[in-house]
């Protein structure tokens, strides 16, 4: 029998239903984009507001594309940790609803760990443990040593602004859309990753496995609109734009690269599992799988629609269930990353 997982950690509703042999048999993500997209971020407010409205159209949308019946639900699993408390809240309180009324277990499950496991639906042959995660999202960038799909012990993260949060800031300040990583991605193309020399901060201190990307931002801040311009600068066009784009790009992908390669030749594991938002850049996708033919890793990077937020990898809780683990309705969320875990 399958199980229902709820995700609404930041400004993705998004509702699956997956079997215990992690077959996915639906999974519907309804995105916020378009919401935030005038903040140029996600605003917290609205995107509580906007999951109350779409959290049950959402389920019953993945129910019914499922065809399972209600009642031949297994569990009711939900992402409690870690995102911003008023979306997660929304989640958690559908998740308690639907298992109090059908009578079957709920299981919390936390949403970095989810993003590795989407590794694992997508190639189940392939992954094994001990590996290095990489989760590089709009909300986290964290390197991770991983013993099992449930344990894993935080190698390092950034230390300001995370990598997805600074692709949405440069588009902003390239005057380009949101989400800022798909935006920059498609300005980047024909532009010359070479033409600005930005800076990689932490990237060559190999005593640290910590990332750094304010400064990065910063630097583009300053070539877009040098210190003491006027406010109003109209924004970068054409081949400028391309160029600033593809520069920035480039080293954003060169700080992570080098931090997941002192992470593999610290922890020798020999395979890298990644996910996040961010791991649907081609840029990134292509660097990683060019580093693991070259040192001999095993890359698993999941497709797309895996990699971004989605419900589908709530499919993890069946791990928790398999243990014998279930949670009481006093289930509560844990907005922060936990310390020194993640
Ligand atoms: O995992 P995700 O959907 O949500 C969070 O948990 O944050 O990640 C969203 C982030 C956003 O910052 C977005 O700009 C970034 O992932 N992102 C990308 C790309 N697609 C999404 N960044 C770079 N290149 C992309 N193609
Ligand atoms: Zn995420």
């Amino acid at each position: 029998m399958p199980l229902l997982a709820i995700e609404t950690t930041c400004d993705e509703t998004a509702a699956a239903v997956v079997t215990r042999s992690r077959e996915i048999l639906s999974s519907v993500v309804a995105s916020q984009e378009q919401l935030h997209a005038r903040w140029h971020g996600v605003v917290p407010e609205v995107a509580s507001r906007a999951h109350v409205e779409r959290i049950v159209p959402v389920i019953d949308e993945a129910m019914q594309r499922s065809g399972v019946p209600r009642d031949a639900l297994e569990a009711v699993a939900v992402a409690i940790r870690p995102g911003l408390v008023g979306s997660l809240l929304v989640g958690v309180s559908a998740a308690k609803m639907i298992a109090m009324a059908l009578e079957k277990p709920l299981v919390g499950y936390d949403h970095v760990a989810a993003h590795l496991y989407a590794c694992r639906l997508a190639a189940p042959d392939r992954m094994r443990y001990p590996c290095v995660g990489l989760v590089a999202s709009g909300g986290h960038t964290s390197l991770l040593h991983v013993t099992s799909p449930l344990e894993m012990e935080r190698l390092g993260g950034t230390i300001d602004d995370a990598v997805g949060e600074a692709f949405d800031k440069a588009s902003s300040l390239l005057g380009l859309g949101y989400p800022g990583g798909p935006a920059i991605e498609q300005a980047a193309r024909g532009g010359n990753p070479r033409a600005y020399r930005f800076p990689r901060p932490l990237a060559r201190d190999r005593d640290t496995l910590d990332l750094s990307f304010s400064g990065l931002k910063t630097a583009l801040r300053y070539q877009v609109r040098p210190p003491g311009a006027a406010a109003e600068v109209p924004p970068p066009e054409g081949s400028r734009l391309a160029d600033l784009a593809a520069s920035f790009q480039q080293a954003a992908v060169d700080s992570v690269l080098a931090k997941v390669r002192l992470a593999v030749e610290r922890t020798r594991c020999e395979v890298l599992a990644v996910g996040g938002g961010v791991t649907a850049n081609t840029l990134l996708r292509e660097t990683l799988v060019s580093y693991a033919a070259e040192s001999g890793i095993e890359l698993l990077v999941p497709p797309r629609e895996l990699c971004t937020d989605n419900a589908a990898m709530g499919a993890i809780a069946w791990e928790r269930i398999e243990r014998g683990e279930r949670d009481s309705l006093d289930l509560e969320v844990v907005p922060g990353l936990i310390r020194g875990r993640r």
